[in-house]
């Protein structure tokens, strides 16, 4: 029988595409492993110590987490944008430039990250320089976005309306990080850090915006109804976003003196986007029907991940957000298990959803082969998520008791080594996890297309060259 094999997966108007997840999927096998690096240096201190500290490690992982979550937004933005408009790109070069820009970018950041070069602040370590290149970078994307939809806003969905505020708040957020170089900013403590943690705060906000636009996007296509991105009740959270985004910042300043109000309205609205949000998925799982749910499987399994790690970490936001409480959490491993939890639990399944989501409305065939992996590698994520995600809380649990009785450093982090160790061992299962998913994304993008054959089963008394390829 001969199998038909036409061209490779992802057309060639897709190809951006395709270079845009394989860069995202880059980005997060090296942003994991330099995570699990750090993680064993958690329980033993000298490992690498003098060619790879964890004053490397971690800003090397954070950045090269941080951008798949950006990239794998833009790769599947990238894609969907056609698909909404009924236009091709708009500035097809123009998508080149930003991937090269943003590979070049990332490799002098890494490298010199690897080599000692540092000048920036936290989550954003490298020399201002390079954010200078960053902000370049996202001009042709916005460009292609807003020139390909020329979207109408009084009656455009949710998803485009997240997507557009996401895009332009990044430009904003990203200039505000760097107001610290001018001396007005620097030469103020307290100026200073609300500005900082401002700016950071709202940075998280504007990837928020990408990605649960993404996530209701592809919900929309796979329940096949378009009324609930257009629906009141996604405006009202799509406000509430922008809400948060614009002023939830606050609680990452409990810590600073900055008036009272400022904490009570930061503490009433950071609670609210993520029940919403969980809300909002939870209602559309009940509106999928069964056939629906069994063919868009895989992708329906990350968003109901996603949903769950919702409702955990919006516990968790709860306790967190008291300012009182906060006093104590801030800076504890508490603050990690919420960071982590958010964007591996989060973010990164409602990414997974979508990448999956491409992969197999492009190739079928190569998507049902490997389907098995895919499940296999979303359960031993999650499953080592609940460990790593309580091992943390559970240090930061004996750091604050430590505290309160006043025990000495040493002794914290003696009694710390236990969940440490559980940190550091199902950190292990997650990159085994993610790196399956990663490895299976990368086999679905580089196998050829099947185009349909239909095999009518061969009854007992037939010949085999009688089975019917429907592409003969
Ligand atoms: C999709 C996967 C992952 C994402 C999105 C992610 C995200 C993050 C983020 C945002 C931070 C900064 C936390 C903070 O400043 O409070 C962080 C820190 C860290 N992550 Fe991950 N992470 C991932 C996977 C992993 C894995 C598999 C490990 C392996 C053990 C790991 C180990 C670490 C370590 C050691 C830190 C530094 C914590 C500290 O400062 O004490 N991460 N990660």
């Amino acid at each position: 029988m001969r199998k038909g094999r036409s061209h490779a997966f992802l057309h060639s108007a897709n190809k951006p595409t395709k270079a845009f997840v394989l860069l995202a999927l880059s980005y997060l096998m090296l942003g994991i492993l330099f995570g699990l690096l750090g993680g064993i240096q958690y329980i033993l201190p000298g490992f690498l110590k003098d060619h790879l500290s964890f004053q490397q490690t971690r800003p090397l992982h954070v950045y090269l987490v941080i951008s798949w979550i950006f990239c794998a937004a833009h790769a599947g933005i990238y894609y969907y944008l056609p698909l909404i408009s009924k236009r091709p790109i708009f500035w097809q070069n123009g998508v080149w430039i930003h991937f090269v820009l943003q590979s070049a970018t990332s490799l002098i950041i890494i490298s010199g990250f690897c080599a000692g070069y540092f000048g920036g602040r936290e989550y954003l370590e490298f020399p201002p320089l390079m954010g200078l290149f960053i902000f370049l970078s996202w001009v042709p994307f916005a460009i292609n976005f807003f020139a390909t939809l020329k979207p109408n806003f009084k009656t455009a969905p949710v998803y485009i309306w997240m997507w557009s505020t996401g895009i332009l708040f990044f430009f904003i957020t990203l200039s505000e990080s760097y107001l610290w170089l001018f001396d007005f900013f620097r030469n103020n403590m307290v100026r200073d850090i609300t500005v900082q943690w401002k700016a950071l705060g709202s940075m998280v906000g504007s990837w928020n915006m990408l990605v649960y636009g993404t996530g209701i996007y592809i919900m929309e296509q796979m329940s096949g109804n378009v009324k609930a991105a257009r629906s009141p009740l996604s405006f009202f959270f799509y406000f509430l976003g922008l809400t948060n985004l614009m002023f939830n910042w606050g609680h990452h300043t409990y810590i600073v003196p900055a008036a009272p109000w400022v904490k009570i309205v930061a503490y009433s609205i950071s609670m609210t986007e993520l029940l919403l949000f969980g809300y909002i998925i939870l209602q559309w799982r009940k509106t999928v029907s069964g056939a629906r749910k069994n063919y868009h499987l895989l992708p329906y399994r990350f968003l109901s991940f996603a949903d769950a790690w919702i409702f955990l970490n919006l516990v968790l936001a709860l306790i967190i957000s008291v300012p009182v409480w906060n006093y104590f959490t801030h800076g504890t491993h508490i603050t990690v298990a919420h960071a982590m939890g958010t964007t591996i639990g989060i973010n990164t399944m409602l990414l997974m959803a979508s990448i999956f989501y491409i992969l197999k409305t492009e190739n079928v065939f190569a998507f049902q082969q490997n389907k098995k992996w895919v499940s296999r590698g979303a359960y031993i994520t999650n499953l080592a998520l609940v460990f790593f995600w309580s091992s943390l809380l559970a240090s930061g649990v004996v750091k604050i008791s430590g505290a309160l009785h006043n025990e000495t450093f040493f002794y914290i982090m003696q009694k710390s080594q236990p969940f440490f160790r559980i940190f550091t061992y199902s950190g292990i299962f997650i990159f085994v996890g993610l790196g399956v998913l990663i490895a299976t994304s990368f086999r679905i993008v580089m196998q050829k297309k099947q185009s349909e054959t239909i095999i009518i089963r061969k009854p007992k008394s037939v010949s085999s060259s009688k089975i019917l390829d429907f592409n003969d």
